[in-house]
């Protein structure tokens, strides 16, 4: 019998290039695998980043519950469609740096929406823009879209400028993800040894340290995906 349970789209997207979509969709696709998932990843990224570690550098990793594609030229519709007959578990999609009004539209086929966002000034103005941007798609779809940022790239000696960046993250109530991942080497490695953090070496703390964060995340990723009244709220309207 075949099994017919559409997968688990997660988009990664922002516009704003160097966030860590490529680094986080493909850590996240490690922490799936280890957990016995499937996992296919399509790789919009100009410089085909994860087409290229599959290809190049994937081996340890490679087990038959990995595959990755590169995205087909045109009628992306159609492709984005089929994707919900996908036999694997998740479908991780890594966005190109430059959204486009298409590639937007991946999002309302995505089961949620993951910003990589870092604590600096350019990122919050491209994620509050992303998130009105996917909103209005919500409105004009009628399709609830779930969107959380990421915060990523966290110096673990955070200066006042970066708490206070953090604090207006905080205060834009943008749906976020409370986990923040660390700047750690476990993450900047992937790409050079082949191995997210669940499949390096993990007698050495750096690496721990990285697949408990990552785990964590996927406990809040869980609870978005299943909770009733995730999905983007429109702003409440200022009190005349
Ligand atoms: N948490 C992290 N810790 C350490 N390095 C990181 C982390 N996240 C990302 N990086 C590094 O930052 C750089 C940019 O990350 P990445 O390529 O994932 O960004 P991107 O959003 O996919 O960029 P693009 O828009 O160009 O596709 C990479 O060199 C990556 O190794
Ligand atoms: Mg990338």
């Amino acid at each position: 019998m075949t099994d017919t349970t559409p997968p688990t789209i997660i988009a990664f997207a922002s516009p704003k290039g160097g966030a860590g979509k490529s680094t986080t969709c493909l850590a996240i696709a490690g922490a799936l695998l280890s957990k016995g998932y499937s996992v296919h990843i399509i790789d919009f990224d100009q410089s085909q980043t994860l087409w290229r570690w599959y290809t190049e550098k994937a081996a340890p990793t490679a087990t038959t519950n990995l595959t990755v594609q590169l995205p087909p030229k045109e009628n992306l519709s159609d492709f984005a469609k089929g994707l919900w007959s996908h036999p694997a578990d998740f479908v991780l999609i890594d966005l190109a740096g430059q959204l486009t009004r298409e590639m937007l539209h991946l999002a309302v086929f995505a089961t949620l929406t993951i910003t990589p966002v870092q604590l600096s000034e350019p990122d919050i103005v491209e994620a509050n823009r992303i998130h009105d941007q996917l909103l209005d798609i919500q409105t004009r779809v009628h399709k609830p879209i779930i969107h959380r940022l990421l915060v990523n790239n966290v110096q673990p000696l955070r200066g006042a400028f970066e708490n206070a960046l953090l604090d207006e993250l905080i205060q834009a109530q943008l749906p976020r993800f409370n986990r923040l991942i660390f700047h750690r080497a476990a993450y900047k490695e992937i790409f050079g040894t082949g191995l997210p953090p669940h499949f390096a070496d993990q007698t050495r703390p750096a690496i721990t340290k990285a697949v408990d964060e990552l785990d964590a995340l996927f406990a809040e990723i869980e609870t978005a995906l299943t909770d009733e009244d995730t999905a983007i709220q429109p702003p409440k309207k200022e009190a005349a």
